[in-house]
């Protein structure tokens, strides 16, 4: 049977005569001599069968030892497939590249999200549903307003989201579909809820704009009747949605399935998953970016610069992926944007510092030998900022797109019968049982 767990010492050496059959590995604990047959599934073996592996009754049973989760799978998805190797990024079967090309944001969105892109119908009354949603609760923007003037975007954006549980308290039925869908609209649109942070009154959306058209009507509409949405930028933003709206399982969707994995409601799942996006390493990348290149200052001071990343004085941001080993393909594509939008708004002055850095970067040796090439952040900033966009909104940018994946990954979660709520093992390495020792007795 290739399911079955060989367990008995007498049994194992009746396995070991013949050879086993099937997807199976074969598994010898040295401290017993006994020999076990575990399973292989979709090139795994359940970590729990290793729970068998005991040196006697009261052994807990092996485990595995994996901080990061550098080589452990947490669940089985069809939503995105990676090859690091290969630079391959598809959702749901469709290449990265072709969506890219002719697909928009929403339309990828409601991809990612169930699984199919979209019939005329279905795509018609999904925008809808979008746009009935855009309103945002009154009392949302109140509470936006009490954040300080020259507080982070980011901030503005987790305490905005988590405080959605407060206003829509139907999302708590985290197993009724209609809920679900109804949360899933509203979360689409969540991240609107910043631009109070850069100081300028709350704009209501435009329902004749796009959903990309409409945000940038909502950022950058002053004091003109109807926001004029160049199409080139809008195409532009459209694209760099798509680019960030899922990556299977990077910090912050993990972070969205453990949190989401305790029943509570999505928006508390997602104020944590945005948490875990802030931060430097991953979705803060894109502002560190900018500030390491103005920081730069000049393409004179690359080599300097290099020099001190190498001597392991901090990283060159924007560099390095877990699982891109060649390239990310969405750095190429990246590329090729920020020229259509440089055409319009001009070239960044950064960009030139950014080619040169690559190009340093590339052909030397400490890059090469650990597989260090541009990652998706190291030249989105330069777009926004070309945009318009101030450095802060970086990051947010990646959160709103990154709604669509965060909700997608959430319910496959909820839904998938091998998940239950998540609770990774520790090795404790800490002092053995020891009494208490009081106050005046302590050297
Ligand atoms: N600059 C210089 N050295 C680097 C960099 C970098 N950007 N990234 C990795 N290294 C070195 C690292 O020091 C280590 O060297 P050694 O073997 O001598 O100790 C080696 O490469 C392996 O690095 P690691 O930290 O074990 O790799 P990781 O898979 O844990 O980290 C990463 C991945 C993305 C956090 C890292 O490459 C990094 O910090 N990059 C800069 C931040 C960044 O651009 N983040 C955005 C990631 S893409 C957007 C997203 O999806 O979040």
């Amino acid at each position: 049977m290739a399911n079955s767990v060989t367990t008995d010492r007498n049994a194992a050496a009746s396995s070991t005569s013949s050879k086993p059959t099937g997807d199976t590995l074969t598994v010898v604990d040295n401290r017993t001599g006994k020999q076990y047959e575990l399973p292989i599934k979709d090139g795994a073996i359940r970590a729990m069968d290793l729970k068998q592996i005991k040196t006697g009754p009261d052994d807990f049973g092996l485990v595995t030892y994996d901080p990061a989760f550098m080589n452990t799978a947490s669940c089985r998805s069809t939503i995105t497939f990676i090859d690091g190797d290969k630079g391959i990024l598809e959702y749901r079967g469709y290449p990265i590249e072709q969506l890219a090309e002719s697909s928009n944001y929403l339309e990828t969105a409601y991809l990612i999200i169930f699984g199919e892109l979209p019939t005329k119908t279905q795509l018609e009354t999904w925008t809808e549903d979008i746009k009935a949603h855009w309103l945002l609760h009154e009392n949302i923007k109140k509470l936006m307003e009490g954040f300080q003037y020259d507080a982070h975007p980011m901030g503005v954006l987790i305490s905005t989201v988590g405080a959605f549980s407060t206003f829509y308290p139907d999302a708590k039925q985290i197993f009724d579909e209609s809920s679900r869908r109804k949360q899933v609209h509203r979360l689409t649109i969540a991240a609107y809820a910043y631009r109070h942070s850069i100081g300028r009154p709350y704009v209501y959306p435009d329902d004749e704009l796009s959903f990309t058209g409409n945000f940038l009507n909502m950022l950058f509409k002053r004091t003109e009747l109807k926001y004029k949405v160049s199409p080139v930028l809008e195409r532009a933003l459209d694209i760099l949605f798509i680019l960030h709206a899922d990556h299977e399982q990077n910090c912050s969707t993990s972070a969205m399935r453990g949190i989401g994995s305790s029943h509570v409601d999505p928006y508390s799942a997602m104020a944590g998953a945005a948490a875990a996006l802030y931060g430097p390493l991953h979705g803060g990348a894109n502002e560190a970016v900018l500030r390491m290149l103005q920081e730069i200052g000049s393409i004179n001071n690359i080599p300097a610069f290099i020099k001190k990343v190498k001597a392991g004085e901090g990283r060159l941001m924007g560099f390095g992926h877990r699982v891109y080993k060649s390239y990310d393909p969405r750095a190429k594509i990246i590329k090729r944007t920020a020229d259509q939008v440089f055409d319009v708004t001009g070239k960044n002055p950064l960009l030139d510092i950014a080619l040169e850095l690559e190009r340093i970067a590339l052909e030397d040796d400490y890059f090469i030998t650990r597989k260090l090439y541009p990652n998706v952040d190291f030249y989105s900033g330069l777009i926004y900022q070309a945009m318009g966009f101030p450095v802060t909104m970086f990051p947010v940018l990646f959160a709103i797109p990154r709604t669509s994946g965060w909700i997608a990954q959430w319910a496959e979660m909820l839904l998938d019968p091998d998940q239950k709520i998540t609770r990774p093992r520790q090795l404790y390495i800490g002092q053995a049982r020891r009494d208490y020792v009081p106050l005046n007795k302590r050297g």
